[in-house]
């Protein structure tokens, strides 16, 4: 029997919901062939939704993403939405209790970029640190934002980034290593708690290699050094800089796909954002919305679909025919995904 997954859409702003049709498009396909099949539920959230409604995320939106199988987001404006009109991105993390964002990078054949051999995933925690959204002015002329670290969502971030580090060990072969990423020397107290939990974890995995690297050390040794980070697990600003660091190094914000999983609900979104620059033209390069859908298969248990949807990507990409302008082409949003389900088909 085929399974059916009901997934709720959050296209969100600009071109985020450009790409997303692209990704649907991929979904129906692999359903076409006799695949999984998807139920969606499309949902408002994002600037439009606050300029709309008077919120970026209204609770009917939270509700509908935790009553579905998965959730997959297009981008969202979060720049211009002011205080009062709530934070879609971080709602939904909290919201969703999602333990961490999975960030893969790796060079793909095909793709310019500058470091040869980086293959690392960014375990980045999301609903806390300095972006704990707890920020108020002292007087006119001072303003504080408190950086909250917990043991409990260091701890969930921590066991991500150590399954994942085994899920990677047994594909690849390659002995699993987990880097903590910290700045304890300053951060004496939260980082100094954040380490103490991702300590303790490790602790649970003897077979993967544990390290701690301060954060700057860090950024500037994934660019002389790529090759040597297998799974990077940070507080979130520190992983928010990183990951686009590595996206950097790698194949660029066009190919970046993540997961947000925590152990009741999944969201999944392409790492780049709205494109103002480029939105409403049909141009956006739709890769990483199909990639990450990819990783929402996965998640889903529909390895093998996820397996196709991924190959089909780095065989168009690898083949160069058909390239959006982010990656030196001038084809359409609309032509690459074309070439993708052409690939899919063949
Ligand atoms: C990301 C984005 C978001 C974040 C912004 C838009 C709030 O930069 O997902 O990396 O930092 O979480
Ligand atoms: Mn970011």
């Amino acid at each position: 029997m085929t399974s059916s997954y009901s997934i709720c859409l959050l296209p969100g702003d600009g071109i985020g919901t450009e790409v997303i049709d692209c990704g649907c498009r991929v979904l129906d396909a692999l359903t076409a062939q006799g695949g999984p099949q998807f139920i969606y539920d499309i949902q408002p959230a994002g600037y439009d939704t606050f300029l709309d409604v008077g919120h970026s995320l209204p609770s009917a939106t939270l509700e509908a993403a935790k009553a579905a199988d998965a959730v997959l987001l297009g981008a969202m404006d979060v720049a211009q939405i002011p205080p009062h009109g709530g934070d879609p991105l971080g709602g939904l993390r909290i919201g969703l209790e999602v333990s961490a964002s999975i960030r893969p990078s790796a060079t793909i054949p095909g793709i310019k970029s500058p470091a040869a051999d980086i293959d690392c995933v960014i375990v980045r925690e999301v609903t806390e640190g300095l972006y704990s959204r707890d920020e108020y002015m002292g007087d006119d002329d001072a303003a504080y934002a408190i950086r909250v670290i917990t043991r409990e969502a260091s701890t969930k971030a921590a066991r991500m980034a150590f399954e994942e580090a085994r899920m990677r060990e047994k594909r690849s072969g390659k002995p699993g290593l987990v880097t903590a990423v910290h700045k304890v020397g300053v951060l004496k107290l939260s980082d100094g708690l954040f380490l103490e939990a991702c300590a303790d974890v490790a602790r649970d995995y003897p077979d993967i290699a544990y390290e701690t690297r301060n954060v700057d050390a860090c950024a500037m040794d994934m660019v002389r050094e790529p090759g040597a980070f297998d799974v990077i697990l940070a507080t979130n600003v520190f992983g928010d800089i990183l990951s686009d660091v590595a996206a950097g190094m790698a194949a660029g914000l066009g190919l970046a796909a993540s997961a947000c999983i925590g152990d009741r609900w999944a969201y999944f979104e392409p790492v780049h954002g709205t494109a103002p620059d480029i939105a409403g033209q049909g141009v956006a390069n739709p890769c990483a919305t199909v990639l990450t859908a990819g990783m929402m298969l996965r998640y889903l248990g529909e390895g093998s679909s996820a397996d196709a949807v991924e190959a089909a990507v780095y065989a168009v990409l690898a083949e160069g025919q058909v390239r959006t302008g982010d990656l030196g082409g001038t084809a359409t949003s609309a032509q690459m995904t074309d070439a993708i389900l052409a690939m899919l088909n063949a």
